[in-house]
């Protein structure tokens, strides 16, 4: 299949044609089974994600990752241990939503499940470290702190470049209509997902020519971050609208990389 290209289609039958073990990462943004969008209709969520980690892990090289997209119940009673292992559940919190609940808590958050092949063959900390809470830094100066597996009192380790961003991402906001990246209002909230929130997986988990597959590229946000770090990309897309939109969002960068390069 050819790379550095959205293939227009279904992303369960495309997958198909991908040789296993052949992709570094999978960012899978996929259906929520929340909206009234035609693709996101899709009955049982839980069911959905677990043939999506299923058949797509055939595709991952061993310690390989992928990251599944989801509401807060997006994996709650399902088994997808025989396919991937769970690192951890990332909470990117938005506490800016507007839409405000009745009868219940607010959901203000999505979740992205990441997911591993066995263990995880990359993991590039010092890549998207996060600044340190001044809090901390106050802390280090003026107390030792316990360790919380055995007690002992040692000092904490401060890391200049910034600390592990954690499992609760609250520093990257949604998208905006004032946002300069976003393509077009239609898509706020259900399709375009912000660079720098793609950015982070995508360094965390991948190196400079790897491939990373984007099997609901959207706008091919996942497209445009790799482009940018130098990983190869393939994705797919059934509509063919946003593959359009996604080929010129490419194009953009590369006439802007090009103008970088003569200047
Ligand atoms: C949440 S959006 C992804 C947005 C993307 N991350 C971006 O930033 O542009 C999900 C996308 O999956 C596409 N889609 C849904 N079901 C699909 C399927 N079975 N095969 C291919 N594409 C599908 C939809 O058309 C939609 O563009």
């Amino acid at each position: 299949m050819e790379l550095e290209k959205i293939h227009c289609g279904d992303a369960l039958k495309l997958v198909g044609h991908l040789p296993d073990e052949s992709v570094d990462l999978i960012v899978c943004d996929g259906p929520y089974g929340v909206t009234d969008q035609d693709w996101d209709r899709i009955g049982d969520i839980q069911t959905y994600n677990l043939e999506l980690l299923r058949t797509f892990s055939r595709v991952l090289k061993p310690g390989g990752a992928m990251y599944l997209f989801g509401k807060e119940d997006c994996i709650d009673f399902i088994d997808y241990r025989p396919y991937l292992k769970l690192n951890a559940r990332i909470v990117w919190y938005q506490p800016s939503r507007l839409a405000q609940g009745r009868t219940n808590y607010t959901n203000n958050y999505d979740l992205i499940c990441y997911f591993s092949k066995g263990k995880a063959k990359t993991f590039n900390l010092d890549d998207i470290r996060v600044p340190q809470l001044v809090e901390l830094e106050h802390r280090l100066r003026c107390e030792r702190v316990p360790s919380v597996q055995n007690g002992t009192y040692g000092k904490t380790r401060f890391n200049e470049a910034g600390k592990n961003p954690g499992d609760v991402w609250g520093d990257i906001k949604q998208l905006t209509y004032k946002s300069k990246e976003l393509i077009s209002r239609d898509l706020l909230n259900t399709i375009q997902k912000p660079e720098r929130l793609i950015d982070r997986l995508v360094r965390a988990s991948s190196n400079e020519g790897d491939l990373v597959l984007d099997p609901f590229s959207g706008v091919g946000t996942t497209w445009a971050v790799c482009r940018r770090l130098k990983r190869s990309f393939i994705g797919f897309e059934m509509n063919s609208e946003y593959i359009r939109i996604a080929d010129e969002r490419i194009a953009a960068i590369d006439r802007a990389a090009e103008y970088e390069l003569f200047t």
